[in-house]
């Protein structure tokens, strides 16, 4: 590689790193796959178009696997689902994915309705509602009692405090230089680290022997995982365990608190979005119905279209495959930048507008859409996600009429810029309080 080659190359990253909507939207109309080196991983060949999504999605199992080294690790832990690859990899999702399915997910709608309620209980008129803070509180709190299972107030305070700084801990600097992650004198961000993920495996670890002791039944995601096993009767270790719950606190929580705002911001950006939301939020009474209300799941879609949390889905070759018609062979790295296919004009007309009726009209195809991945694997908690998003918008709407200032209005949207394994806006939006009702 020439002095000058590198030198791009490493600009290239920096800009990925910095601002990775504005990266790959440059990218969006690339029929060729482009280069982004990562530290550690090395370079990853990512496309925009629908057939290398088609390819990479549909790749035979037996053909690819999870990237390594993955700078979330040390918050997941190596059983992580993220981490796993082959027979391991099915064992542990067997186990795992039947927690965020269908009638599962359909039975924790009430709670997330309930957490909701209790988090914007004292929003007031003529107050504000800071809405990337209340989305993160909200998603927590779901995180803490919908998949933890923590119904205890005390034992509530230490799980927010200790997931809180594990996120912090685990993010920044750390997750992209292994060389930081050493013990200096017991002190640190390493040791930091390692302290927090300790006291939150010893809240886990007391709340899964509590649930195996006892004969209750409780029905949340804790429950369900616990009480599954693999095809062959297999159940996941403690430390497995806990390695799955930690991954979904990583790969659910600051990905549904920032679709949650970038949502609640469009809606409120917009008044005829906004009017049919709540005309069709009219129509409906229960958290189950308003998680099946066609136009609050087309904006619900169209804000994972426009802002996609996870940019990046990655997939290591391990034997010779083609995509998009270029030949790679093991070793290499192939991705899909979903934020370039989400704004590729062959795939979207008008891609830059808000538009939720392009979801109304027909499903588009996973080879075109895939803010959640695709094929063996998709992320496990799609339909939760979709419908918690969908529930807390409906609660909070049906609670509070809320207006974006004109200020703000006229402003240009936020960027998406970098945080955990998630891309956040990039400054908070404040709605003003109406009316509570
Ligand atoms: C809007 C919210 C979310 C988005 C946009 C999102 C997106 C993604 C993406 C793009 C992947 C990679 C899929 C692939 O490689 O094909 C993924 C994987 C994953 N997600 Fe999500 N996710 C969200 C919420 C959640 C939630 C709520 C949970 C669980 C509570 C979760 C758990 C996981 C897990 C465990 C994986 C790894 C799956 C595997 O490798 O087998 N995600 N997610």
């Amino acid at each position: 590689m020439t002095w000058a080659t590198t030198v791009s190359a490493l600009a290239r990253a920096a800009w990925a790193g910095i601002d990775p909507d504005g990266f790959f939207h440059h990218h969006a109309a690339d029929t060729e796959p482009f280069p982004v080196r990562f530290p550690g991983l090395g370079t990853v060949l990512f496309f925009a178009t629908g057939d290398a999504a088609r390819d990479i999605l549909t790749a035979p199992t037996t053909l690819c696997r999870a990237p390594l080294p993955n700078p979330i690790e040390p918050v997941v832990g190596e059983h992580s689902l993220i981490l796993l690859s082959g027979a391991a990899h099915r064992r542990a999702r067997a186990i795992v994915a039947p927690a965020f399915r269908g009638e599962a997910v359909r039975g924790y709608l009430d709670l997330i309705a309930e957490v909701t309620a209790e988090q914007v209980a004292a929003v007031r008129p003529g107050g504000r509602l800071l809405v990337g803070r209340v989305a993160q509180a909200i998603t927590l709190d779901v995180m803490i009692r919908v998949v933890f299972g923590v119904a205890d107030r005390a034992r509530h305070a230490q799980y927010a405090r200790v997931t809180t700084e594990l996120l912090h801990a685990g993010s920044g600097p750390l997750m992209l230089v292994p060389w930081l992650r050493r013990e200096v004198g017991g002190r640190g961000p390493w040791a930091r680290l390692v302290a927090v993920r300790t006291q939150l495996d010893r809240l886990l670890g007391a709340q899964i022997d509590e649930r195996r002791a006892s004969a209750q039944h409780h029905g949340d995601v804790m429950d369900r995982i616990l009480n599954a096993t693999d095809d062959d009767g297999g159940t996941l270790t403690d430390t497995a365990l806990c390695d799955q719950l930690r991954t979904m606190l990583a790969a659910g929580h600051e990905t549904s608190s920032t679709s949650l705002t970038w949502a609640l911001y469009h809606i409120h950006r917009d008044d005829s979005i906004r009017m049919g939301v709540l005309g069709e939020l009219a129509t409906a009474t229960t958290p189950g119905e308003f998680a099946a209300l066609p136009y609050l799941n087309a904006v619900i879609s169209e804000t994972l279209r426009m802002h996609p949390p996870v940019p990046i889905v990655l997939r290591e070759l391990t034997g010779p495959y083609t995509v998009d018609g270029h030949a790679y062979r093991g070793g290499d790295v192939v991705g899909i930048a979903l934020p370039a296919m989400h704004f590729n004009p062959r795939l979207w007309p008008r891609p830059d507008v808000f538009d939720p009726s392009r979801f109304l009209d027909g499903k588009p195809t996973p080879f075109q859409y895939a803010p959640f991945g695709g094929g063996y694997r998709r992320c496990i908690g799609a339909g939760f996600a979709q419908h918690e998003l969908a529930v807390v918008i409906g609660t909070i709407m049906t609670t509070l009429q809320m207006r974006l200032p004109a200020g703000e209005r006229r402003r240009r949207s936020p960027r998406a810029v970098p945080r955990g394994i998630a891309t956040i806006p990039s400054r908070e939006i404040a709605l003003q309080v109406l009316t509570r009702g």
